[in-house]
């Protein structure tokens, strides 16, 4: 499997061509791990465009995103930023985890996703038209989500928006074999120990175990760990903060899974 392999869970690399050549920017909603960038590199090959990646946090300007003049060599010159750039390249530019930017940094993106499909660049006097080609994508994951950080439902309703999940058990397991190279029996055992571990009481107040810790403990499986304490170091542990996790989870983990190799 290579990187940008993506096994679909159900319509949304349809949705996401269409959208495409509508011209209406994507909001991927799901919890980590579960393909959100990976389904983003994906598309960018299959549509063939550049993907630019733009990680979002709370200290984002306005600024970062566009540009800003800069002093080289006693010159004041302008200089794009990553959103300006994607812009005129005509590539499709993926905000990641976009609730982390505030609300100001994020109104630049207002022109660019309505009909105008226009970023306004004030400080430099510039008005870039976006190509046909430029997509906006965004993402993040609902679970971080807190009365703090919401989008604004005048931004929420410019996209369409594609709810991503854990894959079904069996494409679950085909992912953690390409991956890893582990035997099929091995990869569904570990699908088998993540879904009963987000499906058990205790896990309510965890971040469920992602497609992404199951190829880590496979690639460790592979690599000659028992599939035991694999789970152990890639599924149980970063449950919690304080690793501290109760003995009911570990017990659901080891009803599923070899302890030895072998
Ligand atoms: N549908 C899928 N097809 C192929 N691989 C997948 C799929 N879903 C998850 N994976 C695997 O899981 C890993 C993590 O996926 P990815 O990085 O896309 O998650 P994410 O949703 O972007 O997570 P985060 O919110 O933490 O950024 C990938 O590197 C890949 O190995
Ligand atoms: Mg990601």
């Amino acid at each position: 499997m290579t990187a940008d392999t993506y096994i679909a869970s159900g319509n949304e690399v349809e949705l996401f061509e269409q959208a495409f050549r509508e011209h209406i920017p994507v909001m991927l909603t799901g919890p980590t791990g579960c393909g959100k960038t990976r389904f983003v590199e994906h598309m960018g090959v299959l549509l063939r465009q550049p993907v630019v990646t733009i990680s979002c946090h709370d200290d984002l300007t306005s600024s970062d995103l566009v540009g800003r003049f800069m002093v080289t060599g006693g010159d004041v010159v302008w200089t794009d930023g990553p959103l300006t750039r994607a812009v005129k390249a005509g590539a499709i530019c993926y905000l990641d985890e976009v609730v982390e930017a505030r609300h100001d940094s994020l109104a630049i993106l207002h022109s660019l996703t309505d009909h105008r499909r226009a970023l306004y660049l004030d400080r430099a006097d510039e008005v870039v038209q976006a190509p046909d080609s430029f997509m906006l994508v965004c993402s993040y994951n609902p679970a971080y989500r807190s009365s703090l950080k919401e989008l604004k439902p005048s931004f929420r309703q410019r996209f369409a928006t594609i709810p991503m999940k854990y894959l079904a058990p069996d494409q679950e397991a085909e992912v953690i074999v390409a991956e890893s190279g582990v035997e099929p029996a091995t990869a569904q055992r570990l699908v088998h120990c993540a879904n009963a571990i987000r499906h058990a009481d205790e896990v309510f107040h965890f971040e469920p175990p992602s497609t992404r810790v199951l190829v880590t403990a496979a690639k460790l499986i592979a690599a000659g760990a028992s599939e035991m304490s694999a789970a152990e170091a890639c599924i149980l542990a970063p449950l919690s903060t304080d690793g501290a996790i109760n003995d009911g989870l570990r017990e659901v983990a080891a009803a599923t899974l070899l302890s030895r190799n072998g």
